[in-house]
């Protein structure tokens, strides 16, 4: 399929999300830890999260979230031809949580991997989708984000515990007649790797009764710093995939930010000079459920007729690395109308 210019293009066929049913409010956090209902409002934006049960791990959110956005867009899980899942919270170490899905999917003989840059990895993935289709190497890539957060957080941190939830979101990739991806801009800065990571379980420190009696398998943020370069690197990307896409601010109809804190969305969008009613916001319902926070909210965004074909949306977030990534996302008529 080639656009107007004679290029092929790639967008979103269909979107799918999945929540765990388990609903963890702030009241219950109360009886946690040293926090309040009110603390956790104001200076994060959460009133509750999703957390898995013990018995579900990452592959299981993100088969239901690609089932979905397989079921909406019409393609069987055959006509798969490369799966993608971002994730810091693999099923184990390997193999990859994609090639579990591989199987489970039905899509036989996809290529399949696991890519790990945290909060940003739905739209890096995304990124590396378009490529692979506007290149007429593939048909249809399964961009999957999902993630267990509750499995590495320290349950006994207040200054971590309140921010987190569970949850998968997923994107088929595929060719459309007119361009998609408009825009991207991915970009790390590791002097601040440091400020975000989850110590443990890996070369460095493998899993040893020293690691466990210090607590270092469970993430470690340094939130204010983390909050310092958010607002910078969310306004700096938006404003670089804007450009790159060619277009104003005032082209996007949706802004889509990482759902880590309504004071960080809120100062993204007031340096973009984008109205609130252009902003989507579901953090108080699901917390920060890192790279998924953006299909999430797209496939809701989607559901309730907030976007639809032809609109452009923009996506934006930042995470472990410290890293940033921005899209601007054109939805064409190959989404399918709800
Ligand atoms: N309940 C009550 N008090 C708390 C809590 C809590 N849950 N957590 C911290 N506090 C206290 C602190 O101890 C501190 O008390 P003190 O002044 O007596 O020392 C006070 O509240 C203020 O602490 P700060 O850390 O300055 O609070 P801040 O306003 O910065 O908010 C927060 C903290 C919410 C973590 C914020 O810094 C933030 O959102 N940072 C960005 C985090 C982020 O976006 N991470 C995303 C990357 S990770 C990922 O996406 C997977």
């Amino acid at each position: 399929m080639k656009t107007k210019t004679g290029e092929r293009g790639a967008s979103i066929l269909g979107l799918g999300r999945a929540l765990p049913e388990r609903v963890l409010t702030n009241r219950e956090l109360e009886t946690m830890v040293d926090t309040s209902d009110e603390w956790i409002k104001t200076r994060t934006g959460i009133s509750e999260r999703r957390i898995a049960d013990e018995h579900m791990a990452t592959s299981d959110l993100c088969e239901e979230a690609a089932l979905q956005a397989l079921q909406r867009a019409g393609v069987p899980g055959e006509s798969v031809e490369m799966i993608i899942v971002a994730t810091v919270t693999p099923d184990m170490v390997f193999p990859s949580t994609a090639c579990l899905l591989q199987d489970r999917l039905g899509a036989e003989g996809a290529a399949a991997f696991d890519l790990q840059v945290g909060c940003t990895g739905f739209i890096y993935a995304l990124a590396v989708a378009d490529k692979f289709v506007r290149s007429g190497a593939y048909e249809n890539i399964l961009v999957i984000a999902g993630d267990l957060l509750s499995r590495i957080t320290d349950w006994e941190d207040r200054s971590t515990c309140v921010l987190f939830g569970d949850a998968a979101g997923a994107a088929l990739v595929g060719p459309t007649s007119e361009a998609g991806i408009l825009g991207s801009y991915l970009g790390t800065d590791a002097k601040g790797a440091h400020h975000l990571k989850m110590p443990a379980g890996g070369s460095l420190h493998p899993a040893c009764t020293e690691t466990v009696e210090q607590r270092m398998h469970y993430l470690r943020m340094n939130g204010r710093e983390v909050f310092k370069f958010a607002v910078t690197a969310m306004g700096d990307s938006a404003s670089e995939a804007v450009r790159r896409a060619g277009l104003t601010f005032d082209d996007i109809d949706c802004y889509i930010p990482h759902q880590a804190n309504i004071r960080i969305i809120d100062a993204s969008a007031k340096r973009l000079g984008i109205p609130r009613d252009r902003v989507y916001i579901n953090i108080d319902r699901y917390g920060n459920t890192s790279g998924a926070t953006v299909p999430v909210a797209m496939a809701e965004a989607w559901e309730e007729g907030v976007i639809g074909p032809g609109d452009n949306v923009l996506a934006v977030t930042f995470g472990a690395g410290l890293s940033w990534a921005a899209a601007v996302i054109h939805l064409t008529e190959e989404l399918k109308n709800r």
